[in-house]
């Protein structure tokens, strides 16, 4: 992959950027995978999506030698998943997960208290878990209801079993450097990078958004791998400018198709942790408004998943994760990764390697 320092020079549209090359002819591409289209006007960059199913099978690979090392020395790796109430986009994220281990052979168990429960319950169902030898990984899927304290549920997952990462020791562990267990998503924008083979040294890095589960370790994970990392959000001055000095953009706002393709400076690698699920008939149509085949989709299906990154953006960016399809599938490759490390942790440390994702986190 070409750093964007090294591109030649380029001037950018609001939804496409033009190579020029001084004197040559239009057929030069100097780099195949990316160019793909040779117009009069130039070459159209296109950027190389970044597919999540592609890491989530090596990933998958990798962990199935760790597990039969693991089953060698007769442990099972086991994940509890804590669904509380009925919310849709919960449901199928927990159903997806639960999924994941039986595709692996990973032991798993789904509780499902109603949104009823009070916190001091769900403390109680917590702590049962923690009890449980059997079970290596505790995950409470959040948002949780209102009446619950989020922070209290979330503290009492012991820190040797927090495969979400969310524990304030986890994330100690991660401001400080130390091994541990690391939030699942941006471990997995992290896996994309190093696997798509994207320069993190010296990078300049932009993370939208300062969420406890994405922004604050994306930020950190990425310091850690020496870009220079500059954290947005809500209140940031001269968004587009700032967004535009990016070599690396994770964009993670939770706002649909925000990142428009002149935000981009040619060339970056964009990862979109977007997760928009859009219901509302009169927010699709003004989405949609250019894209009449989305329109028709989302008329037919009543939903549409879109991400923080407007499509236009892979005329611009030299890679590119695309939604669906690419950083979710990582978040749940890492909650399988982070189990089996619990697993070996907690009760096999002789059993084997480590995972190599883990080895080259810090
Ligand atoms: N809700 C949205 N993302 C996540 C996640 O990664 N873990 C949990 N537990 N809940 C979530």
């Amino acid at each position: 992959m070409f750093p964007p320092s090294e591109l030649p020079a380029v001037s950018s549209g609001p939804a496409a950027a033009r190579l020029s090359f001084p004197g040559q002819a239009e057929s030069l591409c100097y780099d195949s995978k990316r160019v793909r289209f040779c117009s009069a006007w130039g070459p159209t960059l296109t950027a190389r999506i970044l597919k999540g199913a592609e890491f989530r099978d090596q990933i998958y690979a990798e962990l199935r030698v760790e597990l039969d090392a693991l089953r060698a020395a007769g442990i099972t790796p086991g994940l509890a998943g804590v669904l509380v109430g009925e919310n849709p986009a919960s449901q199928i994220y927990v159903r997806n997960k639960i999924a994941a281990c039986e595709q692996l052979g990973i032991f798993s168990a789904k509780l499902t208290p109603s949104a009823s429960i009070t916190t001091d319950e769900l403390v109680a169902t917590v702590e049962g878990l923690n009890r449980r030898d059997e079970i290596d990984g505790i995950l409470v899927q959040v948002p949780l209801p209102p009446q619950v304290d989020a922070k209290r549920v979330l503290e009492t997952v012991s820190p040797e079993k927090d495969v979400d990462g969310f524990h304030p020791v986890s994330l100690g562990r991660l401001v400080t450097g130390r091994p541990g267990l690391v939030a699942c998503t941006p471990a997995g924008c992290m896996e994309i990078l190093r696997r798509s083979g994207v320069r993190t040294e010296g990078a300049n890095a932009v993370v939208m958004g300062r969420s406890d589960i994405v922004g604050k370790p994306m930020a950190l994970l990425l310091m850690h791998a020496n870009a220079t990392v500059t954290i947005c959000h809500s209140k940031t001055r001269a968004l587009p400018e700032v967004v535009r000095r990016a070599d690396i953009v994770v964009a993670a706002m939770g706002r649909p198709w925000m990142v428009a393709p002149d935000w981009l400076r040619p060339g970056a690698t964009v990862i979109d942790v977007g997760t928009n699920h859009i219901t509302n008939a009169g927010e699709a149509e003004r989405l949609f408004a250019n894209h009449p085949e989305r329109l028709e989709a989302f008329r037919k299906k009543g939903s549409a998943l879109v991400g923080d990154v407007h499509p236009g953006a892979a005329e611009v960016a030299g890679a590119i994760t695309p939604v669906p399809g690419g950083v979710g599938l990582l978040t749940i490759a890492m909650l399988m990764a982070n189990t089996v490390k619990a697993a070996r942790l907690r009760r096999g440390r002789a059993a084997g390697a480590p995972h190599p994702a883990e080895a080259a986190r810090f």
